[in-house]
């Protein structure tokens, strides 16, 4: 049917009789297993709601999917992108885990990491803007989970602090990658640098250029979002901002932005590396991972990265 389901969501349990014969028994999760809790989010097809599994008493994130909804709106397609891509790149511990999946008449549902101290875009909010230590640890982690996303021949294409999370022990995950690009390898064995965009587009404030203006799109275009958060982690507000989607394209096609006061030298260093129009131009991850900003992270060390301990946001 429309809604193959395979892999990912079996519990497989082997006993072994006094005859001395094996039995597998393979049991799907179900909706039955879990007790839900609170609302975490709602997106345009989709609720994420709080879940805690019965057994395990383990809690996660349950993305929940309307079927009819889905097939109305022809997003059948965003929603397997979503899965596989997510199959894919979830062992990293920057990217949200998928745990199980499966459905029932009415809707599909992906069990997810719950990431308790939920988006990055709330602490940027509560803080207003964050101090630089908090800054370049939050970023060296996104950007060690954007170099894996990318060397995994995934474009996520909607990088913003929607889309960043924050668990439990303050480390970041990204999540929503339902508007992904999976990239085909040529017949080097390579991903391809950049490939012809469909009709989607972002959102508006942390759209390239490039995707406005030629319509393709390519990894460059995840380093231009990068460049948007950590200049909205250290302003508290987006780079370009207006009161429409029109009037921030123009601002973005036009590099129309401007530094706010304080706005850390060596920060601005970078982020205008990051803005440049033409994305053969732009700084590229391991430019990025040399720039004197990241001078004190040890990017070969996944520990380094990821094992400090938060600094104190304030
Ligand atoms: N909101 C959306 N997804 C979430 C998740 N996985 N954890 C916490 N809050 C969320």
């Amino acid at each position: 049917s429309e809604w193959q389901d395979r892999g990912a969501a079996k519990i497989v349990t082997t006993t072994t009789d006094e005859n001395g014969i094996t039995r597998t028994t393979v049991v799907k999760k179900s909706i039955k297993d879990f007790v839900m809790g609170k609302t975490l989010g709602e997106g345009s097809y989709s609720t994420v709601v709080l879940a805690k599994d019965k057994s395990t008493k383990k809690k996660y994130a349950m993305k929940i999917l309307d079927k009819r909804y889905i097939v109305n709106e022809k997003k059948v397609k965003y929603v397997n992108i979503e899965k596989h891509t997510l199959n894919r790149l979830s062992k990293h511990v920057g990217i949200i885990h998928l745990f199980y999946t499966f459905q029932d008449e009415q809707s599909l549902y992906f069990v997810l990491d719950y990431a308790s101290n939920g988006e990055l875009y709330t602490l940027i909010k509560k803080y207003g803007s964050m101090d630089l230590d908090s800054v370049k640890y939050y970023s060296a982690q996104i950007l060690d989970a954007i170099r894996y996303i990318h060397d995994n021949g995934v474009i996520h294409r909607d990088i913003k602090p929607e889309n960043i999370l924050v668990n439990e022990q303050m480390k970041i995950q990204i999540t929503d990658f339902g508007t992904a690009k999976l990239l085909e390898k040529n017949e080097n064995g390579e991903y391809p640098t950049n490939v012809r965009a469909t009709s989607f587009v972002g959102t508006a404030e942390y759209v390239s250029p490039e995707l406005l203006n030629e319509k393709y799109v390519g990894k460059a275009c995840d380093i231009w979002a990068f460049g948007c958060l950590i200049y909205q982690m250290i302003s508290g507000k987006p780079a370009f901002k207006a009161t429409n989607d029109y009037l921030v394209f123009q601002k973005i096609c036009k590099l129309n932005y401007a530094f706010t006061a304080g706005f850390p030298t060596i920060v601005r260093d970078l982020v205008k590396r990051i803005f440049v129009l033409k994305p053969s131009n732009r700084i590229t991850i391991p430019e990025i991972q040399k720039h004197m900003f990241f001078e004190s992270i040890e990017w070969s060390d996944p520990d380094a990265i990821w094992g400090t301990d938060p600094p104190e946001l304030g």
